[in-house]
């Protein structure tokens, strides 16, 4: 194997985002129920946040759980939210041994607020550390975040904060619940599905996309190597031609 010294370290993403799919179809794989493949995918979970933290990423942002996903049977939200909620809740010493630093981003209305005091506690006890910035987005999506941000950006015109003729990108980027993280330079998906489900619309604008059909319980760090290394390969022209970027070295990350 070996694929970690074949990637340029110097070219790092500084941000990775997943959609960690594939946990039900590998539980099936094996005769299980949809749980044993979400219990088995927080292996992968671990292994992904050290790979990213060894290399030395910046931010990782992983997608657990959608807001869509509340609609699935009434078990396995209740399983995955429990899985989920107590993990964080387990990881908080080896985040802090590994100078982690946890967000949550999501609709966290629709979570009870037992669950949310958890995650607050997680997120308050790791907040000085200064290495990987690691963001779970649960009970997140995409449009319910942009149409919060856009009532909030109109409440705040109303009390006159804000004039609507001073609104640019970078307003509507400081109402989004990523405000504080730059966007992702990389995008994976496991399981062999082509689309985005509701994740990050706005923050994608200009992200390398990479899907493989490795499902999430399999994913291990050789294969974030992997998606590194195709992502190096990549040109990145941000709507320039290939001379422009050739012709100017500060264009390419
Ligand atoms: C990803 O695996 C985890 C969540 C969406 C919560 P899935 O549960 O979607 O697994 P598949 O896609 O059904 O195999
Ligand atoms: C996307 O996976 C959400 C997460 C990985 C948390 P889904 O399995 O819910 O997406 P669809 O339904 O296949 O688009
Ligand atoms: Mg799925």
């Amino acid at each position: 194997m070996g694929l970690k010294e074949d990637i340029d370290i110097e070219r790092l993403p500084r941000h990775i985002a997943i959609i960690m799919d594939g946990n039900g179809r590998w539980a099936k794989e094996k005769g299980e129920d949809r749980l044993f493949g979400h219990f088995h995918g927080v292996e992968s979970v671990r292994n992904i946040v050290e790979g990213c933290a060894e290399l030395g990423v910046q931010y990782l942002t992983l997608y657990a759980f959608s807001t869509e996903n509340w609609d699935r049977p009434k078990d396995e939200v209740t399983g995955l939210m429990e899985l989920l909620i107590d993990t964080i809740r387990q990881e908080v010493p080896t985040l802090n041994k590994n100078n982690i630093r946890l967000h949550v981003i999501g609709n966290f209305e629709m979570l009870p607020p037992a669950a949310k005091k958890e995650l607050d506690d997680a997120v308050g006890e790791t907040k000085n550390n200064t290495g990987l910035n690691l963001i779970m987005a649960l009970s997140y999506s995409s449009r319910w975040e942009l149409t919060d941000a856009v009532k909030k950006i109109a409440a705040d015109v109303k009390s006159n904060k804000l004039k609507a003729e001073d609104i640019t990108q970078d307003t509507l980027q400081k109402y989004l619940s990523t405000a504080e993280f730059p966007d992702p330079e990389l995008m994976i998906r496991t399981s062999g599905e082509f689309r985005i489900s509701n994740f990050l619309l706005y923050q994608l604008a200009y992200a390398e996309l990479y899907f493989t059909d490795t499902l999430w319980p399999d994913f291990r760090k050789e294969n974030l190597y992997q998606a590194i290394i195709d992502y190096q390969q990549r040109e990145r022209r941000f709507g320039k031609t290939t001379e422009q970027i050739k012709n100017n070295t500060e264009q390419v990350l």
